[in-house]
């Protein structure tokens, strides 16, 4: 698949899997409204592929990382200084707009945090459905030190990667976690000694995922998105949903039939 040049952004697809690199070292990849922009247009553009597919997968992952030292130091505290509440509320839920349409990306994302990942970054990242860190990644939402509250989902996702404790006092302190602490914390899933070996992680699994059948991947996605949070006898009725839409796909009766016959499946993603 194609995308554009972006202003804030590279990007680049190998072996099908698509990098996204946030693009403003100067300012250590700070979200402004146009990096905004860029990921709102960049991401449609990769699920409007993905959700008319027809068992291609031009994309089957997506890795999400920052240029140079920092991951993403947050939304543009520059603009965000000139900002009025409306053009807040607008740049808040725009970002909101972002982080459910990479929530709702039928393939795997994995944030690789290569530095800070503050405020929006932390954000971005918990909007990916691994984050991945190299051992000097730091972890934080910093908002009240500025007088300001996380717009990019913060107060919404933090909670429920680190439990509620541990979030209340990263909100209340802006204290940042180191990457060996936001690993404990459930927040990072991996930690890798160089931004190489980041990368290379987040391949391999990326890889390995490949692998298996699209189909099913992007029914477990959607299943973990529509569950979350939910009693468990409606959480369910909905997997009982997913395990019965798994049985209509081609991929199943490849999967099922090349174990059977001791063979290595070859999926048609459908
Ligand atoms: N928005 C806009 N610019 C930012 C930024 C942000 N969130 N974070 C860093 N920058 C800019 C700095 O202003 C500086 O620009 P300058 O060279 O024009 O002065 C440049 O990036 C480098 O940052 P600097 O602070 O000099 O780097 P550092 O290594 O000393 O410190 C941080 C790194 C991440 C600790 C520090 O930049 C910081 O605290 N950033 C803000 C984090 C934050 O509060 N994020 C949440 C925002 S809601």
């Amino acid at each position: 698949m194609q995308l554009p040049a972006y202003a804030t952004l590279l990007t680049d697809i190998r072996n099908r899997v698509l990098t996204i690199t946030v693009n403003r070292p100067d300012a250590l990849n700070a979200l402004s409204s146009r990096t905004v922009e860029d990921l709102e247009h960049c991401i449609t553009a990769v699920a409007e592929v993905l959700h008319n597919d027809d068992g291609a997968w031009p994309v089957r992952g997506l890795i999400i990382t920052g240029a140079g030292k920092a991951f993403v130091a947050g939304a543009d505290i520059r603009e965000m200084a000139a900002m009025s509440p409306d053009d807040a509320h607008d740049h808040s839920s725009r970002m909101h707009k972002v982080t459910l349409a990479l929530e709702e990306l039928p393939v795997p994302v994995i944030a690789a945090v290569n530095g800070y990942a503050l405020g929006g970054g932390c954000e971005l990242a918990m909007a990916c459905d691994l984050i991945y860190a190299a051992s000097n990644a730091s972890f934080g939402q910093p908002e009240v030190g500025l007088g300001l509250v996380p717009g990019f989902g913060g107060s919404v996702r933090l909670p429920r990667r680190v439990g509620p404790g541990l979030a209340r006092e990263l909100l209340f302190t802006g204290r940042r976690l180191t990457a060996a602490e936001a690993r404990e914390a459930g927040l990072v899933t991996a930690v890798f000694n160089s931004v190489d070996e980041l990368l290379e992680g987040a391949r391999s699994t990326l890889d390995l995922a490949a692998r298996q059948s699209p189909a099913a991947i992007a029914l477990v996605k959607r299943t973990l998105a529509e569950t979350e949070g939910r009693r468990v006898p409606e959480a369910l009725v909905t997997e009982a949903d997913a395990f019965r839409a798994a049985f209509a796909t081609e991929d199943k009766a490849e999967g099922t039939r090349a174990f059977l016959a001791k063979e290595p499946p070859n999926f048609p993603g459908r």
